[in-house]
Protein backbone atom coordinates (compact mmCIF):
# COMPACT_ATOMS: atom_id res chain seq x y z
CA UNK A 1 0.00 0.00 0.00
CA UNK A 2 1.72 3.03 -1.72
CA UNK A 3 -1.07 5.38 -1.02
CA UNK A 4 -4.73 5.37 0.38
CA UNK A 5 -7.31 6.40 -2.54
CA UNK A 6 -9.46 4.38 -2.80
CA UNK A 7 -11.20 0.80 -0.56
CA UNK A 8 -11.24 -0.75 -4.33
CA UNK A 9 -7.77 -0.58 -4.36
CA UNK A 10 -7.12 -2.34 -1.16
CA UNK A 11 -6.61 -6.18 -1.26
CA UNK A 12 -9.20 -8.03 1.55
CA UNK A 13 -6.05 -8.80 3.38
CA UNK A 14 -5.01 -4.94 3.60
CA UNK A 15 -8.38 -3.77 4.60
CA UNK A 16 -8.41 -6.64 7.21
CA UNK A 17 -5.10 -5.52 8.50
CA UNK A 18 -5.95 -1.88 8.90
CA UNK A 19 -9.19 -2.54 10.69
CA UNK A 20 -7.43 -4.71 12.88
CA UNK A 21 -4.81 -2.37 13.57
CA UNK A 22 -6.92 0.31 13.51
CA UNK A 23 -9.00 -1.64 17.23
CA UNK A 24 -5.60 -2.20 18.48
CA UNK A 25 -4.29 1.79 18.56
CA UNK A 26 -7.91 2.32 19.78
CA UNK A 27 -7.33 -0.10 22.77
CA UNK A 28 -3.94 0.93 22.76
CA UNK A 29 -4.56 5.28 22.95
CA UNK A 30 -7.75 4.48 25.74
CA UNK A 31 -5.70 2.52 27.89
CA UNK A 32 -1.97 4.26 28.09
CA UNK A 33 -1.87 6.79 24.78
CA UNK A 34 -0.37 5.52 21.79
CA UNK A 35 3.39 4.91 21.29
CA UNK A 36 5.42 7.20 18.95
CA UNK A 37 4.91 5.52 16.07
CA UNK A 38 5.18 8.63 13.71
CA UNK A 39 7.91 10.49 15.68
CA UNK A 40 9.22 12.94 13.77
CA UNK A 41 7.14 12.32 10.87
CA UNK A 42 5.10 15.38 9.52
CA UNK A 43 1.61 15.63 7.60
CA UNK A 44 0.19 17.85 5.58
CA UNK A 45 -3.41 18.46 5.44
CA UNK A 46 -4.74 19.70 2.26
CA UNK A 47 -8.41 21.00 2.11
CA UNK A 48 -10.27 22.55 -1.29
CA UNK A 49 -13.49 22.49 0.95
CA UNK A 50 -14.67 22.61 4.49
CA UNK A 51 -14.56 19.61 7.08
CA UNK A 52 -14.49 19.27 10.78
CA UNK A 53 -13.97 15.95 11.31
CA UNK A 54 -11.43 14.61 8.55
CA UNK A 55 -9.42 17.74 9.67
CA UNK A 56 -9.55 17.36 12.98
CA UNK A 57 -9.36 13.48 13.45
CA UNK A 58 -6.37 13.77 11.21
CA UNK A 59 -4.47 16.07 12.85
CA UNK A 60 -5.00 14.84 16.45
CA UNK A 61 -4.02 11.31 15.08
CA UNK A 62 -1.00 12.45 14.13
CA UNK A 63 -0.74 14.15 17.43
CA UNK A 64 -1.33 11.05 19.34
CA UNK A 65 1.46 9.28 17.45
CA UNK A 66 4.07 11.41 17.95
CA UNK A 67 4.15 13.24 14.73
CA UNK A 68 3.03 16.80 13.64
CA UNK A 69 0.49 18.15 11.00
CA UNK A 70 -0.47 21.17 9.62
CA UNK A 71 -3.87 22.82 7.95
CA UNK A 72 -3.82 24.19 4.27
CA UNK A 73 -6.74 26.07 3.61
CA UNK A 74 -8.48 26.25 0.33
CA UNK A 75 -7.72 29.73 -0.17
CA UNK A 76 -4.07 28.99 0.33
CA UNK A 77 -2.85 26.45 -1.81
CA UNK A 78 -5.67 27.37 -4.64
CA UNK A 79 -4.33 23.81 -5.98
CA UNK A 80 -5.00 23.52 -9.40
CA UNK A 81 -5.89 27.19 -9.41
CA UNK A 82 -2.75 29.42 -8.13
CA UNK A 83 -0.12 26.27 -9.88
CA UNK A 84 -0.66 23.17 -11.03
CA UNK A 85 -1.46 19.63 -9.15
CA UNK A 86 1.53 18.01 -10.11
CA UNK A 87 3.59 20.69 -8.91
CA UNK A 88 1.96 21.59 -5.76
CA UNK A 89 2.68 17.35 -5.53
CA UNK A 90 6.54 17.69 -6.19
CA UNK A 91 7.47 20.89 -3.62
CA UNK A 92 4.79 19.47 -0.92
CA UNK A 93 5.76 15.88 -0.88
CA UNK A 94 9.60 17.30 -0.57
CA UNK A 95 8.70 18.95 2.73
CA UNK A 96 6.66 16.46 4.38
CA UNK A 97 6.04 13.03 5.16
CA UNK A 98 2.58 12.74 3.74
CA UNK A 99 0.20 14.62 2.63
CA UNK A 100 -3.62 13.76 3.06
CA UNK A 101 -5.82 16.16 0.46
CA UNK A 102 -9.63 16.85 0.04
CA UNK A 103 -10.70 17.26 -3.10
CA UNK A 104 -13.44 18.39 -5.55
CA UNK A 105 -12.35 15.81 -8.70
CA UNK A 106 -11.22 12.70 -7.71
CA UNK A 107 -8.30 13.49 -10.78
CA UNK A 108 -6.65 16.13 -8.36
CA UNK A 109 -6.13 13.11 -6.16
CA UNK A 110 -5.05 10.55 -8.20
CA UNK A 111 -2.67 13.47 -10.04
CA UNK A 112 -1.20 14.25 -6.46
CA UNK A 113 -0.46 11.00 -5.86
CA UNK A 114 1.19 10.06 -9.14
CA UNK A 115 3.35 13.49 -8.50
CA UNK A 116 4.07 13.18 -5.05
CA UNK A 117 7.36 11.04 -3.18
CA UNK A 118 5.39 10.61 0.11
CA UNK A 119 1.98 8.72 0.66
CA UNK A 120 -1.38 10.99 -0.47
CA UNK A 121 -4.46 9.75 1.80
CA UNK A 122 -7.98 10.65 0.23
CA UNK A 123 -9.52 12.92 2.41
CA UNK A 124 -12.78 12.85 0.05
CA UNK A 125 -13.32 13.46 -3.22
CA UNK A 126 -16.79 14.03 -5.31
CA UNK A 127 -16.20 10.53 -5.96
CA UNK A 128 -15.14 8.45 -2.77
CA UNK A 129 -14.39 8.93 0.78
CA UNK A 130 -12.51 5.79 1.51
CA UNK A 131 -11.25 7.04 5.28
CA UNK A 132 -14.85 7.44 5.92
CA UNK A 133 -15.81 4.02 4.74
CA UNK A 134 -12.77 2.55 6.67
CA UNK A 135 -14.16 4.16 9.73
CA UNK A 136 -17.28 2.93 9.14
CA UNK A 137 -16.81 -0.74 8.78
CA UNK A 138 -14.53 -0.42 11.87
CA UNK A 139 -17.83 1.01 13.66
CA UNK A 140 -19.88 -1.79 12.26
CA UNK A 141 -16.56 -4.91 13.31
CA UNK A 142 -17.07 -3.21 16.94
CA UNK A 143 -20.59 -3.19 17.45
CA UNK A 144 -21.48 -6.37 15.98
CA UNK A 145 -18.51 -8.28 16.20
CA UNK A 146 -18.38 -9.42 12.74
CA UNK A 147 -18.98 -8.08 8.81
CA UNK A 148 -19.57 -10.88 6.67
CA UNK A 149 -23.07 -11.70 5.86
CA UNK A 150 -24.39 -8.19 7.06
CA UNK A 151 -26.70 -6.26 5.30
CA UNK A 152 -25.88 -2.82 4.81
CA UNK A 153 -28.63 -0.65 3.31
CA UNK A 154 -28.11 2.74 1.91
CA UNK A 155 -30.61 5.63 1.67
CA UNK A 156 -30.22 8.81 -0.27
CA UNK A 157 -28.06 10.52 -2.75
CA UNK A 158 -25.87 7.95 -3.51
CA UNK A 159 -22.67 9.65 -4.01
CA UNK A 160 -19.27 9.96 -2.67
CA UNK A 161 -19.74 8.07 0.61
CA UNK A 162 -22.04 5.23 -0.69
CA UNK A 163 -19.89 4.27 -2.78
CA UNK A 164 -17.04 3.78 -0.93
CA UNK A 165 -18.99 2.24 1.37
CA UNK A 166 -19.96 -0.39 -1.48
CA UNK A 167 -16.46 -1.28 -2.18
CA UNK A 168 -15.53 -1.68 1.54
CA UNK A 169 -18.97 -3.70 1.82
CA UNK A 170 -17.92 -6.08 -1.12
CA UNK A 171 -14.51 -6.45 0.08
CA UNK A 172 -15.91 -7.59 3.54
CA UNK A 173 -18.43 -9.93 2.82
CA UNK A 174 -21.18 -7.85 3.19
CA UNK A 175 -24.68 -7.50 1.02
CA UNK A 176 -24.80 -4.09 -0.25
CA UNK A 177 -28.36 -2.75 -1.24
CA UNK A 178 -28.58 1.44 -1.96
CA UNK A 179 -31.86 3.18 -2.35
CA UNK A 180 -31.80 6.54 -4.26
CA UNK A 181 -33.95 8.28 -6.87
CA UNK A 182 -33.62 7.97 -10.30
CA UNK A 183 -30.73 10.38 -11.29
CA UNK A 184 -29.06 10.41 -8.06
CA UNK A 185 -28.06 6.03 -8.19
CA UNK A 186 -24.95 4.44 -8.62
CA UNK A 187 -23.62 3.87 -11.88
CA UNK A 188 -23.62 0.71 -14.15
CA UNK A 189 -19.66 1.04 -13.90
CA UNK A 190 -19.95 1.76 -10.06
CA UNK A 191 -21.96 -1.44 -9.23
CA UNK A 192 -19.72 -3.25 -11.61
CA UNK A 193 -17.15 -2.59 -10.10
CA UNK A 194 -18.73 -2.93 -6.17
CA UNK A 195 -19.50 -7.09 -7.88
CA UNK A 196 -16.32 -7.69 -9.39
CA UNK A 197 -14.74 -6.65 -5.63
CA UNK A 198 -16.76 -9.06 -3.68
CA UNK A 199 -14.87 -11.73 -1.92
CA UNK A 200 -18.36 -13.52 -1.36
CA UNK A 201 -21.91 -14.65 -3.01
CA UNK A 202 -23.34 -11.26 -1.51
CA UNK A 203 -26.00 -9.04 -2.84
CA UNK A 204 -25.12 -5.73 -4.18
CA UNK A 205 -28.23 -4.31 -5.46
CA UNK A 206 -29.38 -0.65 -6.51
CA UNK A 207 -33.16 0.34 -6.14
CA UNK A 208 -35.91 3.10 -5.97
CA UNK A 209 -37.74 1.75 -2.46
CA UNK A 210 -36.16 2.37 0.65
CA UNK A 211 -38.51 0.14 2.60
CA UNK A 212 -37.34 -2.88 0.16
CA UNK A 213 -33.17 -1.75 0.78
CA UNK A 214 -33.99 -1.44 4.46
CA UNK A 215 -36.01 -4.71 5.17
CA UNK A 216 -33.88 -6.73 7.31
CA UNK A 217 -30.92 -4.40 7.12
CA UNK A 218 -28.43 -4.74 10.09
CA UNK A 219 -26.82 -1.12 9.00
CA UNK A 220 -28.79 1.98 7.63
CA UNK A 221 -26.53 4.59 6.34
CA UNK A 222 -27.47 8.04 4.80
CA UNK A 223 -25.86 10.57 3.68
CA UNK A 224 -27.05 14.59 2.83
CA UNK A 225 -29.25 15.31 -0.22
CA UNK A 226 -26.91 18.23 -1.15
CA UNK A 227 -22.89 17.65 -0.64
CA UNK A 228 -20.56 19.97 -0.78
CA UNK A 229 -19.88 21.96 -4.43
CA UNK A 230 -23.60 21.14 -5.18
CA UNK A 231 -25.31 24.06 -3.06
CA UNK A 232 -27.04 25.39 -6.52
CA UNK A 233 -28.89 22.42 -6.73
CA UNK A 234 -30.30 22.29 -3.19
CA UNK A 235 -33.33 23.58 -4.29
CA UNK A 236 -34.46 20.80 -6.90
CA UNK A 237 -32.83 18.29 -4.70
CA UNK A 238 -35.19 19.06 -1.72
CA UNK A 239 -38.26 18.26 -4.08
CA UNK A 240 -36.90 14.74 -4.85
CA UNK A 241 -35.45 13.53 -1.54
CA UNK A 242 -38.13 13.45 0.98
CA UNK A 243 -39.42 9.83 0.56
CA UNK A 244 -35.90 9.09 1.27
CA UNK A 245 -35.92 10.57 4.82
CA UNK A 246 -34.49 7.63 7.39
CA UNK A 247 -37.28 8.29 9.75
CA UNK A 248 -38.33 5.73 12.92
CA UNK A 249 -41.12 4.38 10.49
CA UNK A 250 -37.84 3.60 7.58
CA UNK A 251 -36.10 2.42 10.16
CA UNK A 252 -38.49 0.13 11.93
CA UNK A 253 -38.60 -2.27 8.62
CA UNK A 254 -35.23 -3.08 9.53
CA UNK A 255 -34.13 -5.45 12.52
CA UNK A 256 -34.70 -4.38 15.15
CA UNK A 257 -30.75 -4.21 16.16
CA UNK A 258 -29.77 -2.10 13.14
CA UNK A 259 -27.57 0.36 13.52
CA UNK A 260 -28.18 3.95 12.07
CA UNK A 261 -25.39 5.86 10.67
CA UNK A 262 -24.38 8.82 9.33
CA UNK A 263 -20.70 10.19 8.31
CA UNK A 264 -22.04 13.75 9.07
CA UNK A 265 -22.43 16.32 9.32
CA UNK A 266 -25.97 15.61 9.36
CA UNK A 267 -28.84 18.24 7.96
CA UNK A 268 -31.30 17.25 10.41
CA UNK A 269 -34.63 16.99 10.08
CA UNK A 270 -33.63 16.18 6.06
CA UNK A 271 -32.16 13.34 5.45
CA UNK A 272 -32.16 12.29 9.21
CA UNK A 273 -34.75 13.25 11.97
CA UNK A 274 -33.95 14.03 15.35
CA UNK A 275 -35.43 11.11 16.94
CA UNK A 276 -33.59 8.77 14.59
CA UNK A 277 -30.23 10.66 14.86
CA UNK A 278 -30.00 10.69 18.85
CA UNK A 279 -32.56 7.66 19.03
CA UNK A 280 -31.11 3.97 20.43
CA UNK A 281 -30.39 2.35 17.12
CA UNK A 282 -27.64 5.61 16.01
CA UNK A 283 -24.07 4.65 16.25
CA UNK A 284 -23.72 8.62 14.73
CA UNK A 285 -21.28 9.72 17.63
CA UNK A 286 -19.28 6.56 17.94
CA UNK A 287 -18.71 6.38 14.26
CA UNK A 288 -17.52 10.55 14.22
CA UNK A 289 -14.66 9.44 16.81
CA UNK A 290 -13.79 6.51 15.23
CA UNK A 291 -12.79 8.63 12.31
CA UNK A 292 -9.79 9.14 14.42
CA UNK A 293 -8.82 5.63 15.03
CA UNK A 294 -9.34 3.98 11.76
CA UNK A 295 -7.23 6.90 10.00
CA UNK A 296 -4.33 6.60 12.92
CA UNK A 297 -4.12 2.88 11.26
CA UNK A 298 -3.69 4.28 7.82
CA UNK A 299 -1.04 6.57 8.79
CA UNK A 300 1.03 4.08 10.44
CA UNK A 301 0.61 1.66 7.88
CA UNK A 302 1.80 4.57 5.43
CA UNK A 303 4.64 6.12 7.35
CA UNK A 304 5.87 4.48 10.25
CA UNK A 305 9.22 2.65 9.77
N1 LIG B 1 -17.58 12.99 7.57
C1 LIG B 1 -16.69 13.94 7.25
O1 LIG B 1 -15.81 13.75 6.43
O2 LIG B 1 -16.84 15.11 7.94
P1 LIG B 1 -16.12 16.48 7.63
O3 LIG B 1 -16.63 16.98 6.31
O4 LIG B 1 -16.48 17.39 8.77
O5 LIG B 1 -14.64 16.24 7.55
N1 LIG C 1 -21.41 13.59 0.57
C1 LIG C 1 -20.91 14.58 1.52
C2 LIG C 1 -20.04 13.94 2.53
C3 LIG C 1 -19.48 14.86 3.57
C4 LIG C 1 -18.55 14.18 4.52
C5 LIG C 1 -20.18 15.67 0.76
O1 LIG C 1 -19.44 15.33 -0.16
O2 LIG C 1 -20.37 16.84 1.07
Amino acid sequence: MKHFLSLAELSPAELTGLLELALSLKEEWRSSGNKPLLKGKSLALVFQKPSLRTRVSFEMGMVHLGGYAFYLSPTEIKMGGRESIPDVARVLSSYVDGIMARVFAHDHIVQLAAHSRVPVINGLSDYNHPAQALSDLFTILEVKGRLDGLRLAYVGDSNNVARSLLFGAAKMGMHFAAASPPGYQLSAADLALGRQLRTADTQVEMMEDPVAAVAGADVIYTDVWTSMGQEAETAQRLQVFPPYQVNQALVDHARPDCLVMHCLPAHRGEEITDEVADGPNSVLFPQAENRMHAQKAILVKLMAG
